[in-house]
């Protein structure tokens, strides 16, 4: 066992107007509130963080955003800056999704920039990660992964990093019902880990909490979360019914 806190995730995605994510936020306070030893955390879309923010705040429910800018602030319509995440008491920001990658032309580059906002700013990163089926299947699956966490890693020291988390999210599993087998995720996180190791050494590889994320369920997460390097879970789906999520969150009962 290791004595990584497990954290669960949810990613609303583009899901939920402001009364939506306010009632499901409220039903989730209660219904975890008695949930011990882990940590949970919801993203919902950026309209919905301050109404949310009212209800979660003083509960076990952590806020997070599903992106941001890097820039403090300035003439770029449409875009959240850092400063405007910690106003809604925001406490994750979820870097690099592979929907981000794969429809708003996120690089390596831009996912760097973004973490540096991030921890400038003492949120907490979650670099997401991940390959796609047609790499997964050419075998590059480590070359990928070795690619987006040094490229999104670049120029920090390991002091920087204390507070990361990583969330392993096959592009293949996420949305489609296919979850990767308990020994493919863990045979990815353990490379994660070890890519984490040799750059910034083993106390921060030893600390750093690595999710998985794509179609987890209620009957799934307990067997994912028995895997050694699997420190807990980035939902998307099965997070948006609050009754769903809890038993994702008390997956040890
Ligand atoms: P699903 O749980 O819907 O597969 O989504 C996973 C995900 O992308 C979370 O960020």
């Amino acid at each position: 066992m290791s004595n990584r806190r497990p954290l669960i995730a949810g990613n609303w995605k583009m899901f939920k107007t402001c009364s939506e994510a306010v009632e499901t936020a409220g039903q989730l306070v209660k219904l975890v509130a008695m949930a011990s030893d882990i940590d949970v955390m919801i993203a919902p879309p950026f309209t919905a963080l301050a109404p949310v923010s009212d209800i979660v705040r003083g509960s076990r429910v952590s806020l997070g955003a599903q992106n941001l800018f890097w820039e403090t602030e300035g003439a770029y319509t449409g875009e959240i800056s850092p400063a405007m995440l910690v106003s809604t008491e925001c406490k994750y920001v979820i870097i690099g999704h592979s929907e981000r990658r794969q429809y708003f032309d996120e690089t390596g580059e831009t996912v760097n920039k973004k973490i540096k906002a991030v921890i400038k700013n003492n949120l907490i990163p979650v670099l997401c990660v991940g390959e796609s089926e047609k790499e997964r299947e050419s075998k590059e699956t480590f070359s990928v992964l070795d690619k987006q966490i040094k490229k999104g890693l670049e120029g920090f020291s390991s002091d920087d990093l204390e507070t990361l988390v990583i969330a392993y999210e096959p592009v293949w599993a996420i949305g489609t019902g296919k979850t990767a087998s308990t020994d493919q995720a863990q045979e990815a996180h353990q490379f994660l880990r070890s890519v984490l190791e040799k750059s910034f050494g083993n106390m921060l590889a030893k600390s750093i909490r690595i999710l998985y994320g794509g179609s987890v369920k209620p009957n799934n997460i307990a067997e994912l979360m028995a895997m050694p390097d699997i420190d807990g879970a980035l939902v998307g789906g099965a997070s948006l019914d609050p009754e769903t999520f809890s038993k994702i969150v008390h997956f040890k009962k």
